[in-house]
């Protein structure tokens, strides 16, 4: 079976929910979950965001060890738009993959408005480390976020 890494960065819940109806459409991968979660109250999501801004981790349980792009086959990353730009972790997960070229990217991204212009910036930090993007999809619901389309997107990749 092939090795998928589905890593994502969530303060509301809405990138988290994508990520895992896209996941569950990838039969024919073994899927390694990697959030960089925003938990708690709103207060203590603010403070966390401050912090993974400016480069402090130290709150994530996980093992980073996990993030290095080495084993897998498929590489899956979910960010949503602040401004026109991913949240900083998106660089911090990118130089923490390590090596990237030649690796599969699948990029998705959320947002209340905009159309993922924040996806084009992400596209061209993966391709300047040598990774490949084969698709990309923005999810954009000004309240709700609804399945179908994470379903459909899921679907496609499984079958690439
Ligand atoms: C600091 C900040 C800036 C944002 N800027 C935009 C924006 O420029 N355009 C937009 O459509 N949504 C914007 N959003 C909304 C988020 O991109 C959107 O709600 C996203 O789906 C949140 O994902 P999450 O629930 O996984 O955290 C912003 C949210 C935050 C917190």
């Amino acid at each position: 079976m092939m090795k998928a890494l589905m890593t994502f960065f969530t303060m509301g819940g809405r990138t988290k929910k994508m990520a895992e109806v896209i996941a569950s459409k990838l039969s024919n991968y073994e899927v390694t979950f990697f959030p960089f979660e925003l938990k708690g109250s709103f207060i203590g999501k603010i403070k966390l965001l401050d912090k993974f801004e400016n480069g402090d981790y130290s709150s994530l349980e996980s093992d980073f060890s996990i993030l290095d792009a080495e084993p897998y086959d498929l590489i899956l990353i979910g960010m949503p738009t602040y401004g026109s730009e991913p949240p900083k972790t998106f660089y911090e997960l990118t130089k923490r993959l390590n090596d990237l070229s030649g690796k599969r990217v699948v990029l998705f991204g959320t947002s209340r408005f905009r159309r993922g212009s924040h996806i084009q910036v992400m596209k061209e930090d993966i391709e300047v480390k040598g990774g490949v993007v084969i698709e990309q999809r923005n999810f954009r619901g000004l309240l709700i976020l609804g399945s179908k389309k994470a379903l459909e997107f899921g679907a496609m990749i499984n079958a690439l």
